[in-house]
């Protein structure tokens, strides 16, 4: 999903008819031994210590800062995430300036040991974005580098993730195989070619592909079905004969969702996907999820129908090629509209922890132990392509949700240890290249190095009732533990100095 962008995945929208048959699908084979290619430690963003999970927040930075979304969730956070165009241009230039570079960043894990981290995802602007002609111009790979050498020297790790949700049908690089895959290459070699951008780690995350393909039934032997619906005129026969892995003259049900994307082992460092919560039983019905809709999502399990209609994409591209991986996307996608026509149907907070309790608890990270990356996506009331829809996605939008969710968040995810300084006013070391990665420099002392999370004075009601929420009585004392990583352990103390645009209050998190 993007920012910005009347996006729908109607995934629940359209009635799949499933068969009552698991479909099986060929064996991807795992990695060469000694073939190279990142796993959980070797890796340019290293899965964090002992079980430690990062957690990030996709934030419309429009409206919203790092400072803000931690103050609304009472802690503050280590990881953010940004969407820009590819290739990159002089507005997203100036917007990553103007946001990431100029907002006070986390500086430091509270571990005092783990560096701050930014996913950033790559939208190719067009199917053009993927030609090779594109790449007659040297400055299209050349501004990819330039922007995570810098991030990377201003101490953040760079999860970028290129043309996310690639198995889709819904932006323009979807069913694009052949050029996507050539495409990503592209830029990972281009970003492994530099040394000074060793903190960047290449993601890979297509959507979860339960049903794939939604309900598109695309026959490859009649090219007047493509004159016929001008939605897929563009598309490539070359390309979709690589979709059809069973062979039956079309892209349907039963052809592999994942492997004819897959840039390679020695190419990706992490793999992740897309999950949201839609509604049960249609889409944009406000409702809880079947229990262990997650988990079946990841094995290809179809909630409804009981049956594999894809792979188990976290056994395939985790564990077997031994990368971690990450919930790039996930939300429970709350519709007002909805709510006001049905006045007793499941609320916001009721959805929306059903759907974290899922994806994000201890028992969901017990089972996929390569699970270290979380994001969860922070927009409020983006419009989707059913108009009358639109959707609250955050998990922070209301102090009740907010401290619900700060109340179940698991003791594992990584935290920021609430120092935030603009990238810009960073003083580093001049950056050197192989795996030297610089650790942030003593925050600066000027106006934008803050200390953040807790009250902010221009969001009262809001941020004071999410603190005291979260831990009432101790005003926003959080349980800490053997969760948070090896090096925090049991005794994990660390004064969260809370003075967002001057207001302050003290956080301790004790364990
Ligand atoms: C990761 O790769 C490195 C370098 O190839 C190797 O030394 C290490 O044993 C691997 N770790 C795991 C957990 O596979
Ligand atoms: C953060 O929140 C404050 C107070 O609500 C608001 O004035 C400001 O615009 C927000 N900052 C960003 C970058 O959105
Ligand atoms: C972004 O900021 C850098 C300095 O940090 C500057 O060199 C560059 O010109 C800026 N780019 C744009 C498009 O504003
Ligand atoms: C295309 O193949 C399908 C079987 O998948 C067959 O039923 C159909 O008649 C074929 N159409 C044409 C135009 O050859
Ligand atoms: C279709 O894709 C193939 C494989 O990427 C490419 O060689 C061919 O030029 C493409 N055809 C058109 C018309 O774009
Ligand atoms: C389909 O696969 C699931 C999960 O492996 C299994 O529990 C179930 O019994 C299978 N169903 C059929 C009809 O084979
Ligand atoms: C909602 O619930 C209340 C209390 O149970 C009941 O009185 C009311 O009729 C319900 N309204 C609707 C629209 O179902
Ligand atoms: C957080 O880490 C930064 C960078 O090392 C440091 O300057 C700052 O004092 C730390 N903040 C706290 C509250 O420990």
């Amino acid at each position: 999903m993007a920012p910005g962008r009347g996006l729908l995945l109607l995934a629940s929208l359209l009635c799949v008819a499933v068969n009552a048959q698991n479909l099986t699908f060929p064996p991807v084979p795992p990695p060469t031994p000694g073939m190279g290619g990142s796993n959980l430690t070797a890796n340019p963003f290293p899965a964090p210590s002992g079980n430690g999970v990062y957690l990030g927040a996709t934030l419309d930075w429009d409206v919203d800062s790092p400072a803000n979304l931690s103050t609304r969730l009472g802690v503050p956070l280590l990881t953010y995430s940004i969407f820009l165009k590819f290739p990159l241009t002089d507005i997203d230039k100036t917007f990553l300036n103007k946001t990431v570079k100029t907002e006070p960043y986390p500086s430091l894990g509270a571990d005092g040991q783990t560096k701050p981290s930014i996913m950033v995802t790559l939208e190719p602007s067009s199917i053009e974005a993927l030609s090779d002609a594109t790449f007659d111009d040297p400055t299209v790979l050349g501004d990819v580098v330039d922007m995570v050498r810098d991030l990377n020297a201003k101490g953040l790790y760079v999860l970028l993730r290129f043309g996310h949700e690639m198995n889709g049908w819904w932006y323009a690089w979807c069913m694009r195989p052949i050029q996507y895959k050539k495409t990503f290459r592209r830029v990972g070699t281009a970003v492994k070619s530099c040394a000074e951008c060793s903190a960047t780690a290449m993601l890979w995350a297509p959507q979860i592909a339960i049903s794939y393909p939604w309900g598109l039934d695309i026959p490859l032997n009649d090219t007047t079905f493509f004159t016929r619906n001008p939605d897929y005129a563009n598309l490539n026969l070359t390309e979709l004969q690589t979709l059809d892995t069973n062979g039956d003259g079309k892209i349907s049900l039963g052809d592999e969702p994942y492997a004819p994307y897959y840039p390679g082992d020695d190419i990706v460092d992490w793999v992740g996907i897309s999950i949201y919560f839609n509604g049960k039983d249609f889409y944009g019905q406000n409702s809880l999820p079947t229990p262990n809709t997650f988990l079946d999502n990841i094995r290809g399990i179809d909630v409804t129908s009981g049956t594999l209609t894809a792979p188990d994409f976290y056994q395939i591209y985790s564990v077997q090629k031994g990368k971690p991986f990450a919930l790039a996307e996930t939300s429970a996608n709350w519709n007002a509209q909805y709510a006001a026509a049905n006045p007793n149907s499941t609320t916001m907070l009721q959805m929306k922890q059903a759907w974290w309790r899922e994806t994000l608890s201890d028992r969901i990270l017990d089972a996929m132990p390569n699970y270290r990356a979380s994001f969860t996506f922070e927009f409020r009331k983006m419009g989707e392509d059913i108009k009358t829809v639109t959707f609250d996605y955050g998990y922070t939008t209301t102090p009740e949700v907010a401290a619900a969710f700060l109340a179940d968040l698991p003791k594992r995810f990584l935290l920021s240890n609430g120092t935030f300084t603009s990238l810009n006013l960073r003083q580093l070391p001049p950056a050197i290249g192989g795996s030297s990665f610089l650790v942030s420099s003593p925050a600066s002392t000027s106006q934008a190095a803050r200390t953040v999370t807790g009250a902010a004075t221009q969001a009262p009601a809001q941020s004071t009732a999410t603190a005291s929420a979260a831990a009432p009585g101790t005003a926003g004392t959080l349980k800490g533990g053997a969760g948070f990583s090896q090096s925090v352990a049991n005794s994990w103390v660390a004064s969260v100095v809370l003075g967002v645009l001057g207001s302050v209050a003290v956080f301790a998190v004790t364990s």
